[in-house]
C-alpha cells in the first residue's frame, strides 16, 4: 500500500498493483478537492459487483428482483428529476467557441474550471470515491483507449462493470505511464455528518463538461445514464470524435467515433458482411443490431458487434475496421418484447440492472409494451401503486436495462476481436413520419456524407425536453459531436478521400433509410423490425453489384420488384406510400438544410454546398 494522504483527506490506500504515479497523483488531487470520506479502488471482480449491489439494496437505491424470475438482477429507480441525458447542460469547453461550433454549448475553459472547482469542493463529503478503471474496446486493441472514472456513485461503478471492460487488468495495459482519459463524476449531494442519504442522490444543478484539449470529462449533479456512465457518450463519442479528428492532423487520415450500431449479416451461402448504422437515440438501434430475419429468409443470419457506438479506423488493407468500444447495452426498455426483439428479451433473463421500469407483485419487472396483457397491479417507477386505471406510465419512457453484451444470444464471434471488423456499408436513418423514403443509396461518398449531414429526426424521450419535434440531427451525432459540426463533415470527406485513394473498392457504400413513415391515420406503414432484413439484403447486394434499383433525384432506390417479399403481404400501393417523393415537401426540407448550413457558416465544406445546389436544380424541374 502507498502512503495515505494526510491533512483531513481520506486515505488513498492505493493497491500495490497500481504503478502509475500520474494516475495516483490525480486521484489524490481530486480527493483533496471533493473530500470523500473514503476511497475505493474497483478491481472489477464479481465479488465486488455483488457487494456494491448489496450496499445499494441496503441503501434503498436498488431492489433485488425475484431470483426465481430474474436471477441476479436489480431494479433501480431514479429521482423523477434525473431520468435522461441533459443536452442543455452539456458543454464542449474547447479553447475557442468556434472549435466547439454552434451546435454545442460552450464556455471558456478557464471560467468553467472555476465554476466546477467551486461545485466540486467538498461535493463527495460523507460518500465513497470509487476509482473505476476501464477500457473502451478490447483490452490492448490498437483501436481501444483507456479511461478512469472517479465517481461517488456505486450505481455508476456497477453499471461501468457491465458497460465497459472494467477492472484490474486495465492497470496492466496502463503500466507506469500509459495514457488515460480522466473522468470525474459526482452526484453533487454531499452529506453532513449524520445526515441520512436519499435513495437516488442528485442535484438540481447539472453540468456535463468536456475539455477536448486536455481530454478530460467532468460531470456534476446527475446519476443517470450518459450523464454519469462517462465511458459512453462523453468519452466514446464526444472526446473520441475529437481524438479521431485531431489524429488526422498527425497521420493525415485519423479515425471515426460514431453513434452507430455494428452488425454482421451472413447469407445462406456463407458470405459475410458487416455494416454500421447510425440512428438517433431510441429509434430502434438495439432492435436492428439484433434483428431476426423473417422465416422466409431461411439461412440468413444477423449477429451483433455493437448496439450504440462504433470506433472506426482504416486498416492496413485500406478497408475501414470497426470495434464496439462498449461491453454492454444500456438500452431503452419500453416497447421491447418477444415480438419486437426476442434476442434482446433473451439477453435480459438474468444478471441485468433495470432502471426506472415497474415492479410486478411477484418481484419481476414490467414496462409498457412488454406483454399484451397489462398486469392488474404494479409498483411504478416512482414507487407508487399502479393499476391500468392509473392513467400514467408504469415505466418511465426512457427506462433502461444494463446488460453484458455476452448475454446476447446472437453476439458475433468477432465482437471482441481487437482488430475490429471490416465495414461494407454505412446506413443512416432518422425517425420521419413524412418526406424521407424507405431507402436510398448515395451515388458517391460526397452525396452520402450530404445525406448523413442533413438528416432530420423526431425527438424521443432519451433526452430531456420536448418530444416529437423534427430537428436536424447530422449523422445522429447532434448531441454527441465533440467539435465543430462543419469540421466533422470535412473530416468524413477527407477520410473517404484517403480510403478511396488507397483502394477505391474499400470505400463502404452509404445508404439512407427511414422505417417510420406513417399513413393518413398516423400508423406506421413499414412493418420494421425483422422485415428490415428485406432492405438490408438489398443494400448488401448493392454493395456486391448484384441488385437492381432505379435512380431518383437523391440516388438509387429499389423498385417494388427489387425487394424480396416472400412471406409478407405488402402491396405496391403501400410501397409507394413509403417511397414516394413529394417535391413540395422536399423544397421545404431543403430550406431546413439551408438553415443548418447557415448555422454552420464558414465550416460547411464546399463539396456539400455543391450537392445541395445540384439537388435544388433537380427539384426545380
Ligand atoms: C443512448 C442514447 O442512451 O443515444 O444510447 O441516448
Ligand atoms: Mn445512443
Amino acid at each position: 500500500m502507498n502512503q495515505p494522504v494526510m491533512g483531513g483527506v481520506a486515505a488513498l490506500n492505493v493497491p500495490a498493483y497500481i504503478k502509475h504515479q500520474k494516475l495516483i497523483n490525480w486521484v489524490a488531487e481530486i480527493a483533496a478537492l471533493a473530500k470523500p470520506d473514503s476511497i475505493y479502488w474497483c478491481d472489477g471482480s464479481e465479488e465486488e459487483y455483488d457487494r456494491l449491489c448489496q450496499l445499494m439494496v441496503d441503501a434503498g437505491t436498488m431492489k433485488k428482483l425475484n431470483p426465481a424470475k430474474r436471477p441476479n438482477s436489480y431494479l433501480a429507480c431514479s429521482d423523477p428529476s434525473d431520468v435522461a441525458r441533459v443536452e442543455d447542460r452539456t458543454y464542449i469547453c474547447s479553447a475557442t467557441k468556434e472549435q466547439a461550433g454552434p451546435t454545442n454549448n460552450w464556455m471558456d475553459p478557464a471560467e468553467m474550471r472555476r465554476t466546477l472547482h467551486g461545485l466540486f469542493d467538498g461535493c463527495m463529503a460523507g460518500r465513497t470515491l470509487y476509482v473505476v478503471p476501464f477500457s473502451m474496446g478490447p483490452l490492448g486493441s490498437p483501436i481501444a483507449h483507456i479511461g478512469v472514472e472517479l465517481s461517488d456513485s456505486p450505481y455508476v461503478a456497477v453499471n461501468m462493470r457491465i458497460m465497459t471492460r472494467m477492472g484490474k487488468a486495465v492497470y496492466d495495459v496502463l503500466g507506469t505511464d500509459g495514457e488515460f482519459v480522466p473522468c470525474v463524476h459526482t452526484v453533487g449531494a454531499p452529506l453532513r455528518p449524520g445526515q441520512k442519504d436519499v435513495a437516488w442522490p442528485c442535484n438540481a444543478t447539472k453540468y456535463i463538461v468536456h475539455y477536448p484539449e486536455t481530454r478530460e470529462i467532468w460531470s456534476y449533479g446527475s446519476g443517470y445514464g450518459g450523464n454519469a456512465l462517462l465511458g459512453k457518450k462523453c468519452f466514446a463519442l464526444r472526446i473520441a470524435s475529437n481524438m479521431g479528428n485531431q489524429e488526422a492532423k498527425q497521420d493525415g487520415t485519423g479515425w471515426l467515433a460514431e453513434h452507430m450500431l455494428i452488425l454482421g449479416v451472413e447469407s445462406p451461402e456463407g458470405k459475410k458482411h458487416y455494416v454500421a448504422a447510425a440512428f438517433p437515440s431510441a429509434c430502434g438501434k438495439t432492435n436492428f443490431a439484433m434483428l431476426i430475419p423473417p422465416a422466409s429468409f431461411n439461412g440468413w443470419k444477423v449477429t451483433t458487434i455493437g448496439d450504440d457506438i462504433a470506433w472506426i479506423k482504416p486498416g492496413a488493407d485500406g478497408r475501414l475496421y470497426a470495434i464496439n468500444p462498449e461491453a454492454g447495452y444500456f438500452g431503452v426498455a419500453p416497447g421491447t418484447n418477444t415480438r419486437t426483439n426476442s434476442n434482446c428479451m433473451a439477453s435480459l433473463g438474468e444478471n441485468t440492472i433495470f432502471t426506472n421500469v415497474a415492479l410486478t407483485d411477484d418481484g419481476d419487472v414490467w414496462w409498457e409494451g412488454m406483454t399484451k396483457e397489462v398486469p392488474a397491479h404494479l409498483v411504478d417507477w416512482q414507487g407508487k401503486d399502479w393499476t391500468p386505471a392509473s392513467g400514467t406510465k408504469a415505466a418511465h419512457p426512457n427506462a433502461r436495462f444494463t446488460v453484458a453484451a455476452t448475454q446476447n444470444p446472437v453476439i458475433d464471434a468477432a465482437w471482441d476481436d481487437p482488430a475490429g471488423v471490416p465495414i461494407s456499408a454505412f446506413i443512416f436513418g432518422g425517425r420521419r413520419s413524412t418526406t424521407v423514403p424507405l431507402v436510398t443509396e448515395a451515388r458517391n461518398w460526397v452525396e452520402g456524407v450530404y445525406m448523413a449531414a442533413t438528416m432530420g429526426s423526431e425527438t424521443t424521450a432519451a433526452a430531456a425536453g420536448q418530444m416529437g419535434i423534427v430537428r436536424r440531427d447530422p449523422f445522429a451525432m447532434l448531441p454527441f459531436i465533440g467539435y465543430n459540426m462543419g469540421d466533422y463533415f470535412k473530416h468524413w470527406l477527407r477520410l473517404g478521400e484517403k480510403v478511396a485513394a488507397k483502394n477505391a473498392a474499400a470505400l463502404p457504400k452509404i445508404f439512407c433509410v427511414n422505417w417510420f413513415r406513417t399513413d393518413d391515420e398516423g400508423k406506421f406503414v413499414w412493418p420494421g423490425f425483422g422485415d428490415n432484413m428485406r432492405v438490408l439484403k438489398w443494400m448488401l447486394e448493392r454493395t456486391e453489384g448484384n441488385a437492381q434499383g432505379t435512380e431518383n433525384m437523391f440516388g438509387t432506390t429499389p423498385r417494388f420488384e427489387d425487394l424480396n417479399w416472400d412471406g409478407i403481404s405488402f402491396t405496391q400501393g403501400q410501397f409507394d406510400t413509403i417511397t414516394s417523393i413529394d417535391k413540395d415537401a422536399w423544397k421545404e426540407e431543403l430550406k431546413l438544410h439551408e438553415e443548418l448550413f447557415q448555422k454552420l457558416e464558414g465550416h460547411v465544406p464546399q463539396e456539400l454546398v455543391q450537392v445541395k445546389a445540384d439537388l435544388e436544380k433537380r427539384l426545380s424541374v
